[in-house]
């Protein structure tokens, strides 16, 4: 299965994409995870996206799409966390998909409200103090979702290949919900 998962900061993409790349063996592709650990490693590349993360603003397309054709390249199976966050991001990703003959499977949106992923946000901050769980770069990074990556909700929604699911439930009931979504996509490959 080739899944993505999209939602707002907070909506629980990182913990609901652990467990369907399990369920399913299948790669969990973060790319904030990925950035994280080049900031922990203090490679080039950590050395110059730090500061954007720390932020809360957005990395340049080119670098993404570049990191992101490089990781997938040898991937059949993969749940997407964190890509494509622009429109330029998801028609990069469309023809790199295309060009290897790999269509999506699935997209889940993970719908949540502002207030709830602030609230669940703040929460983290004060347990795991992640660098931009800060309440300026959370606005910040709630803002850009709003500007830019609800047009690639969009864009999905329009290929009717996206499937909505309540992300205000308990984790366990999300996954319920992600778990009924991608048997009725098994069903009909
Ligand atoms: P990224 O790491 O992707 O962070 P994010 O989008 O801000 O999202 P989060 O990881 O904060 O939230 P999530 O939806 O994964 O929720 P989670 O499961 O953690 O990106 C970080 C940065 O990297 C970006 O800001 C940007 O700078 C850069 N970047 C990354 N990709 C990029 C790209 N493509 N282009 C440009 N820049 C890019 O859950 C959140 C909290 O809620 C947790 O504490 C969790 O335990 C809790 N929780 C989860 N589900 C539930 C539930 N159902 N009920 C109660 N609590 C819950
Ligand atoms: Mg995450």
């Amino acid at each position: 299965m080739r899944i993505l998962i999209l939602g707002p900061q907070g909506s629980g993409k990182g913990t609901q994409a652990k467990r369907i790349a399990a369920e399913y063996d299948a790669p969990h592709v973060a790319t904030g995870d990925i950035l994280r650990t080049a900031v922990a490693n203090g490679s080039e590349l950590g050395h110059q996206v730090r500061p954007i993360l720390e932020r809360g603003d957005l990395v340049p397309d080119d670098l993404m799409v570049g990191l992101i054709r490089e990781r997938l390249a040898d991937e059949n199976a993969f749940v997407l966390d964190g890509f494509p966050r622009t429109v330029a991001q998801a028609e990069a990703l469309d023809a790199m998909l295309d060009e290897i003959g790999k269509p999506l499977d699935a997209v889940i949106l993970l719908r949540v409200s502002d207030e709830v992923a602030t609230g669940r946000l703040e929460a983290r901050a004060r347990e795991e103090g992640r660098a931009d769980d800060s309440p300026e770069a959370i606005r910040n990074r709630l803002r850009l979702y709003h500007e830019l990556t609800e047009q690639v909700v969009d864009r999905y929604q329009l290929a009717g290949i996206e499937v909505i699911v309540d992300g205000e439930q308990t984790m366990d009931e999300v996954f319920a919900d992600i778990q009924d979504a991608l048997q009725v996509v098994a069903a009909s490959r």
